[in-house]
């Protein structure tokens, strides 16, 4: 299978470049399924049950989350009757929502688990205590066809641990969270693809996302009055990368996909 993973939509300009992509990626890349971590696509904070339903109908699968999911409170009643919007699975028992799903597209059955790693993060449980579950319920071949886990951590010896925990178990461990893309995509030895962080889909001219005047400022002069943190407006990049697996539901490749904006270079090269 072909599956395109987007990182984290920051605000409205590249939600809205990411929506009107969507189908085009699907033709022209031949993808079978869009998974996309939406945990900033509104105003930067949370993701609202309109966003989603915007998503969804532009033809993404699975949206997945992190630390910021209840930002927006509207999308408590929301993710608990839904099966394709996920939060961090290793949140306290009784959370609202699933962490882990399998989904069925054209092409077979994808599985999709999000956790969130435990150091410099919120509060939540062991992350890897979730490892177990993740082999046994996504199966390759037997239960799934293709699987995903989106590691929404901060610290990249955290994160590339999990991916050498499900190393040879799931398609592909990709990083999220730091909004900033890491140049180590790979094919672990066992056969899963990995990459410790996509990269967030927002404007590259700003501090993760956010204005880069006020962020700056609370760098600057920590014991002024913090202003709030507004999403910077210039031109988005879309960043994500392309999984391609074999019928054992291993990867064969994973390629990053970097479109419009200051990092557009990469999709020219790769894609096209
Ligand atoms: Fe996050």
């Amino acid at each position: 299978m072909k599956v395109l993973f987007l990182g984290d939509i920051v605000g409205r300009n590249a939600r809205n470049l990411a929506q009107k992509k969507i189908a085009k990626f699907k033709t022209q890349l031949k993808l079978d399924a869009i998974i996309i971590n939406v945990e900033n696509a509104a105003g930067g904070f949370g993701v609202t049950p309109s966003i989603c339903d915007d998503f969804f109908n532009a033809g993404a699968d699975v949206l997945t989350t992190g630390n910021h999911i209840w930002d927006k409170r509207e999308i408590i009643s929301y993710i608990s009757k839904s099966d394709r919007l996920l939060r961090p699975m290793n949140m306290i028992e009784g959370t609202p929502g699933l962490g882990m799903t399998i989904v069925k597209v054209k092409a077979g059955t994808i599985g999709v688990a999000n956790v969130m790693t435990n150091l410099f993060m919120s509060r939540s449980d062991p992350v890897f205590d979730k490892v177990p579950l993740i082999i046994e319920h996504l199966k390759l071949t037997s239960n799934v066809d293709f699987s995903l886990i989106d590691v929404h951590g901060e610290a990249s010896s955290e994160k590339m641990a999990i991916g050498f925990a499900l190393d040879g178990k799931v398609s592909a461990v990709v990083g999220t969270h730091t909004h900033v893309p890491t140049a180590d995509h790979q094919i672990l030895e066992n056969g899963t693809a990995y990459i410790t962080d996509v990269g967030m889909s927002g404007d590259y001219n700003s501090i993760i996302g956010m204005d880069k005047n006020d962020a700056l400022k609370r760098f600057m002069y920590p014991n002024e009055k913090k202003s709030r943190l507004e999403v910077s407006s210039g031109e988005p990049t879309l960043c994500g990368v392309v999984i391609e697996t074999d019928t054992n539901g291993l990867s064969k490749s994973i390629i990053p996909l970097r479109l419009g904006g200051k990092l557009e270079q990469t999709i020219l090269v790769w894609l096209f």
